[in-house]
């Protein structure tokens, strides 16, 4: 089954082929090509996502990259067998044009068609890698719109074990980056800031760090930032607060998903989202959860931001699930023929 997978919920068009084989183990053998484009200069003079000129471009963008993908993977259209596509949560106008392109080619192929969840194609990347997790896992999903904790038993056996009660870990990243004047998307530029800071010379809270609580809160963080940088007496280098700030969300990151790991007793933890592809989180988290015997899993960085392999790849194993599903038949010797909808 060869899947054409598309992601365009917010600023970035993704494009990817996926051939999914039966007994196939070695899930990264099946992504044939991926094909990316990043709107991210085109938002950058704003300050943050345009919502109207986002879904404007991925117009534009979608079906050239289609063509680059088919191209790259040595295949054409009329070799997919099926289409997914982000189905939300995301930018209403975004999701359109992917909801629309998929459905339009889905129908002209005769090929069906499926809305996946952004976050779980997120989640599932990890998948992707060479040396992949397997089953239960805890997930730290740390990306510009989401921080959670999740529990993961299986593809669709999601437990949330707690979030953010306010800004997502990428948003702290890019309010904070904004601060600095540092421009947008700020969490690179912030994180390359800070190899040149020294953490420490200015205190900044750890939010909600004390006890069990697996919740999040990383708006007062934003602020203690500005009132630091506002701070004329002290004069605070921006390397500085920016490796301070890094400091603080890695700690707040680190304590709360081995706490997940220790409470729940699972030994595998998966970092997906853009933030995961944060060096000091990936350092300090490794180091870390090897103390008490966990092991830490990351998405390739490509597969960390937003792409299309990942909805691609969730969508082939929904697609191959329902497959299987088909076959597990079961007769009715007594049917009400009034209990029948509609197709
Ligand atoms: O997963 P993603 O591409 O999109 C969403 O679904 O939100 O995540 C984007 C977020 C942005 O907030 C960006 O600043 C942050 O990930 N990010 C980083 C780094 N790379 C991307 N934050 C910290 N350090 C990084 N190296
Ligand atoms: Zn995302």
């Amino acid at each position: 089954m060869l899947v054409l997978g598309i992601e365009s919920s917010c600023d970035e068009t993704g494009v990817a082929l996926y051939q999914h084989l039966p007994d196939q183990r070695d899930h990264r053998a099946g992504l044939l090509a991926q094909t990316l484009y990043s709107q991210v200069r085109m938002h950058a003079d704003y300050g943050g996502v345009v919502p109207e000129l986002a879904s404007r471009d991925h117009i534009r963008r979608l079906l050239p990259l289609c063509r680059e993908a088919l191209r790259q993977a040595g295949r054409t259209l009329a070799q997919v067998d099926a289409i997914a596509y982000t189905q939300g949560p995301g930018l209403a106008g975004a999701l359109l044009v992917g909801a629309s392109v998929a459905n339009a080619l889905g129908f002209a192929l005769g090929v069906p068609v499926i809305g996946v969840h952004h976050l779980e194609g997120h989640l599932l990347s990890p998948l992707l890698a060479t040396d992949p997790p397997a089953f239960p896992f805890v997930a730290l999903l740390v990306s510009g719109g989401h921080t959670q904790l999740m529990r993961v038993d299986g593809v669709g056996a999601y437990t949330l074990l707690g979030e953010t009660m306010d800004d997502a870990a990428g948003e702290a990243f890019d309010k904070t980056a904004q601060l600095l004047g540092l421009g947008y998307p700020g969490g690179p530029a912030l994180a390359a800031l800070a190899q040149s800071g020294r953490p420490g010379v200015v205190r900044l809270p750890r939010p909600l760090l004390m006890g069990n609580s697996l919740d999040f809160s990383f708006s007062g963080l934003k602020t203690a930032v500005a009132l630091a940088s506002r701070d004329t007496a002290s004069r605070y280098k921006p390397a500085d607060l920016a490796a301070e700030f890094q400091e603080a969300v890695v700690d707040v990151l680190v304590a709360k998903s081995l706490v997940a790991c220790e409470t729940t007793g699972l030994q595998h933890l998966v970092v997906a989202g853009g933030v995961g592809a944060n060096q000091r989180l990936r350092q300090r988290l490794t180091a870390t959860a090897g103390t008490i015997g966990v092991r830490v899993y990351y998405p390739e960085l490509s597969l960390c931001t937003d792409n299309g392999a990942m909805i691609a790849f969730a969508g082939t194993l929904r697609l191959s699930a329902d497959m299987l599903r088909g076959y597990q038949f079961t007769v009715r010797p007594r049917w009400d023929l009034e209990t029948l909808t509609s197709p």
